[in-house]
């Protein structure tokens, strides 16, 4: 039985408390014992919600602990890893703590507000033996790891073309407002928009060059309004936009078209994954009903159960996801002007 504490129970850490509920109602070898948020109003309210549906159905804290220093928590409370939904700046504070204590990690997404966190959490990582793994969700979604089946084994030849879109209305539940402020979270280009740089770099692997335009629309928060072109060497055309100030009645949308020679695969604003061959009709493809918080949970607990690394999200190619995200800063910084990945 792995015994896991989560640290920050705020909107996405609402999300993997209802995983791990429902996860032990099924019998799943998984306990939450323990839970820490700095901010003890958490413990009671019920009403937080994100842009996203989490599962969250509520709190339901049962006879887990309850911490405010995850310092002390670790210190008291016998555990195997920690699950980690801190606001970003705090991620590898807090995961290189656990690892140096012993644990392993599962840590939210992005993996850091920039490359040399990410650097310091892999040495981390090394030099204590723990498993460290970023909570890449959309890795675990069932319509984008359709996709990535797809790009892999050309099933319909090469990518000639992709497009992703993610946005909404302006993050207003955060702790102490972090999400809008750019130091904190790096703005809709770190936090949001990064989801589909880590499905770009997933699918296709680090583009040569990247080109990023990106507005800031609320004042201190970043680049809130984004599109970048990634470019790679056989010429495919791919796309990705994000804006997090599409208030009004708008809600929530994660998007995409992959345009492949002989199919395209489109993810439509309902969830529903759409294949239109060429010369055929169009079909819904069979896949899990389950989410992608549910699946990275499950996916990380069998890892750790057989004491293999997480290859299917590992921290190095999170990393590049990072390099990738903060070459679009510099490049929307710089009048977008084209800038190779690798120079950070
Ligand atoms: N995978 C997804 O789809 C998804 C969706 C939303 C957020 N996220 C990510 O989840 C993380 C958290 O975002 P959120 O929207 O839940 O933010 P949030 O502000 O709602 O939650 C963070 C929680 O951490 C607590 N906290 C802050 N500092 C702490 C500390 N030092 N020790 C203990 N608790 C502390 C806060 O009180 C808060 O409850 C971010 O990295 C964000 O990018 C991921």
């Amino acid at each position: 039985m792995l015994k896991v504490a989560l640290i920050g129970l705020g909107g996405m850490g609402r999300g993997h408390l209802a995983c791990y509920q429902r996860l032990m109602k099924e019998g799943y070898p998984v306990k939450l014992v323990a839970v820490c948020d700095i901010d003890e109003e958490k413990f009671r309210r019920t009403d937080i919600t994100i842009n996203i549906d989490t599962g969250s159905k509520g709190l339901e804290l049962g006879d887990v602990k309850l911490y405010t220093d995850y310092k002390q928590m670790i210190d008291e409370v016998e555990l195997d890893y920690v699950d980690t939904p801190l606001p970003t700046y705090e991620h590898a504070k807090a995961a290189i703590y656990a690892m140096d204590h012993g644990l392993n990690v599962l840590c939210e997404k992005p993996m850091a507000l920039n490359v040399e966190q990410c650097r310091e959490m892999i040495a981390a990582r090394d030099r204590s033996g723990k498993t460290l793994m970023i909570a890449q969700c959309l890795r675990f979604w069932p319509a984008y790891e359709q996709l990535k089946k797809c790009v892999d084994e050309k099933t319909y030849g090469e990518v000639t073309s992709a497009y992703f879109f993610r946005g909404g209305s302006t993050p207003m539940w955060s702790y102490n407002n972090w999400l809008q402020k750019k130091e904190l979270s790096g703005g809709a280009l770190m936090d949001q928009h990064v989801h589909d740089v880590d499905t770009i770099n997933w699918l296709f692997g680090m583009p040569a060059t990247v080109s990023c335009q990106a507005k800031n629309v609320l004042p201190g928060s970043g680049y809130d309004a984004v599109s970048t072109q990634y470019f790679y060497p056989d010429g495919k055309v791919v796309n990705a936009q994000d804006d997090w100030t599409i208030n009004g009645d708008f809600g929530f949308e994660m998007i995409f078209r992959v345009n492949f020679e002989r199919a395209c695969l489109v993810l439509a604003r309902d969830g529903g994954l759409t294949v239109y061959p060429v010369g055929q009709k169009g079909f819904v493809p069979d896949m899990p009903a389950d989410d992608g918080y549910y699946r990275e949970i499950v996916y990380y607990t069998k890892c750790l159960e057989a004491g293999v690394q997480p290859l299917a999200c590992t921290p190095e190619s999170c990393m590049d996801t990072i390099r990738i995200a903060s070459a679009e800063q510099l490049s929307a910084d710089e009048d977008s002007r084209r800038v190779d990945p690798r120079i950070l």
